[in-house]
């Protein structure tokens, strides 16, 4: 596995893999590995990608702050031997002053997609996101590129940012890791104690669980479905809800009816960790 640091080399190695045929999957990540990025690559060798290039890079223009920019979780030579094992071609572990260099100030906005859910949350958090993936593109300029669908609303602003930007990559969504439990894999899972691990974590699976069941059993009201899902999390102490909603999975706004695809979206805090996850559920 070929390490890069800085954008040369990885042009370098691009060009060559490039040069002799091969095609290049791209999988962006913020590291500290787990089986959902790993999933990413396996999804990228499927669709064709010869040339595996995964990035690490704690992106600090996506973290608000009062978010975990500081403590973000960081296992660099763990990373490295999981992305060895998966037979990773480029590894860019770019130092914050090779993505933002002095003197550096444009940044992509995604219009209304990125504005309600997330965005409303977590201001500039998805200005954040765009930039960094619109650069990391420019520099792997990769064939493919990999999301995971665990961030619905990510995938969603990344997609209208291709096409909007008209930039040359195929996008891929990968499905969402999950523990034994029903819990999304996620590195943030690490600042979970074992008792908030045990008992509350897996309580976001489980409302949108209940929210899913009852579209399935005839349920069409949009309250209705909301309050079922908060009840689910609120009977579990230790829980608070951030949202818990039905979204329409391309607007992410509130969906027209129920004859389309629509996602239930849910974010909640256990204890200092905010956890996220999404179920989409498709008309039978
Ligand atoms: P990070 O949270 O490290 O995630 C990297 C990629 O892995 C994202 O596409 C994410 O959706 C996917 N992923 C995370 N957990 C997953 C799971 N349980 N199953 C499947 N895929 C999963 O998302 C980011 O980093 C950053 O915002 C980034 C896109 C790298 C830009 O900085």
């Amino acid at each position: 596995m070929i390490i890069a640091t800085t954008i040369e080399e990885v042009r370098a190695a691009t060009v060559k893999a490039r040069a002799s045929g091969r095609t290049i999957g791209f999988i962006p990540t913020m590291g500290f590995l787990h089986e959902g990025h790993l999933s990413l690559i396996d999804v990228a060798r499927e669709n064709g990608a010869d040339f595996i290039v995964v990035s690490i890079f704690v992106n600090p223009t996506q973290f608000g702050p009062n978010e975990d920019f500081a403590r973000y979780p960081r296992n660099e030579a763990r990373d490295m031997a999981l992305l060895e094992g998966k037979l990773v071609d480029l590894l860019f572990l770019p130092p914050v002053e090779v993505m933002y260099p002095p003197g550096s100030q444009t940044t992509v906005s995604v219009g209304n997609v990125a504005t309600p859910l997330e965005g409303e949350r977590r201001p500039g958090h998805f200005d954040g996101v765009a930039t960094v993936v619109l650069k990391l593109f420019n520099i792997v300029q990769p064939d493919l590129a990999v999301f995971g669908r665990k961030d619905a609303q990510q995938c969603a602003v990344i997609e209208r940012m291709v096409r909007d930007l008209d930039v040359p990559v195929r996008l891929l969504f990968g499905d969402t890791a999950r523990e034994h439990d029903g819990l999304a894999l996620s590195s943030r899972n690490a600042y979970l104690s074992a008792e908030e691990r045990r008992i509350a974590a897996p309580v976001l699976q489980r409302a949108l669980r209940t929210g899913e069941e009852a579209i399935r059993n005839g349920a069409r009201n949009v309250d209705e479905i909301e309050s079922l899902m908060r009840k689910v999390a609120e009977e579990t102490p230790g829980v608070e809800i951030d949202y818990l909603t039905v979204v329409d999975p391309e607007t992410f706004l509130p969906p027209e009816d129920f004859r389309r695809d629509v996602l239930l979206a849910g974010a909640v805090r256990v204890g200092k960790t905010r956890l996220i996850d999404n179920v989409r559920v498709t008309p039978s």
